[in-house]
C-alpha cells in the first residue's frame, strides 16, 4: 500500500507526523507499526474512524490511532483493571478515546458504548483468540478489521496454528490477508480482513 502522507518509514523504523513533528512509531511495542514495515496491503485508518479496540492495554497503539482518527474514536476494551488505570490516565488527555473494562469474549457488555464501528482492531493474545475476533465481528458488523494473532508459543508449531487460523478466517471472510510481523513480534502474524 501507499503510505499516508502522516506516515513515512526512516532507517527501518516507522514515523508518524504529529504537529509537524515526526515521532517515531516502534514496532516492537506496537504490531500495527510493525504490520505497516511489513507491507501491510491496507490501511483503512481516517480521520473520522470509529474504532473498536479489543486488548487495548495501557494504550500504546491507541495513542497513535487517536491522533491519526483524530476526528472518530476509539472504544479501548481491555480485561485488566491495571492496564485500564494507565488508559484511563490518557483518555482524560485525549478526548476521542473511550475505555471500557471488560471481557472481549462478551461484545453485548460494551455495544452500548461502541455503536457500529468502522474498523474491529484485536490484540489479546488469548487461545480462542480467533473465535472471540469472528464473534465481534459479527456482532458489530463493521466494513473491515485487523486482527494480531499470537500462535501458542509452541516452538515449531506456529506454522501449524497460523495455517489453522487461516483456514478459519478465510471460511469467514471474502478478503484474508495475512502479514508476518515475526521479524518485530515473535510468534505473531497480522490479518487484515474484509
Ligand atoms: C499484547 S497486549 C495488547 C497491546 C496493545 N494492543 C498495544 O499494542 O498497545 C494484550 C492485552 O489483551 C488483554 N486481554 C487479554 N484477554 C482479554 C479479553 N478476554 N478481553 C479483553 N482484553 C483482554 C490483556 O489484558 C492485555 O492488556
Amino acid at each position: 500500500m501507499a503510505l499516508p502522507d502522516y506516515l513515512r518509514k526512516k532507517k527501518g523504523f516507522l514515523e508518524l507526523k504529529k504537529n509537524k513533528k515526526w515521532i517515531s512509531w516502534n514496532p516492537y511495542h506496537s504490531k500495527l507499526s510493525a504490520y505497516v514495515l511489513a507491507g501491510g496491503p491496507e490501511w483503512p485508518f481516517e480521520e473520522k474512524s470509529n474504532i473498536l479496540y479489543l486488548g487495548a492495554a495501557e494504550g500504546n497503539t491507541v495513542s497513535f490511532l487517536s491522533h491519526i482518527c483524530h476526528g472518530g474514536r476509539i472504544i479501548g476494551v481491555d480485561i485488566s483493571s491495571v492496564a485500564m488505570a494507565e488508559l484511563l490516565v490518557l483518555a482524560e488527555k485525549r478526548r476521542n478515546i473511550i475505555p471500557f473494562l471488560g471481557d472481549a469474549q462478551i461484545p453485548k457488555k460494551y455495544s452500548p458504548h461502541t455503536g457500529i464501528p468502522d474498523i474491529l482492531y484485536q490484540d489479546v493474545a488469548q487461545r480462542d483468540q480467533v473465535e472471540i475476533f469472528i464473534r465481534n465481528y459479527d456482532f458489530f458488523g463493521p466494513k473491515c478489521g485487523l486482527l494480531m494473532l499470537k500462535s501458542r508459543s509452541s516452538p515449531g508449531k506456529d506454522n501449524e496454528v497460523f495455517r489453522d487460523s487461516k483456514r478459519k478466517m478465510e471460511s469467514r471472510f471474502k478478503k484474508v490477508d495475512a502479514v508476518d510481523i515475526t521479524k518485530w513480534a515473535k510468534g505473531h502474524m497480522a490479518y487484515y480482513v474484509e
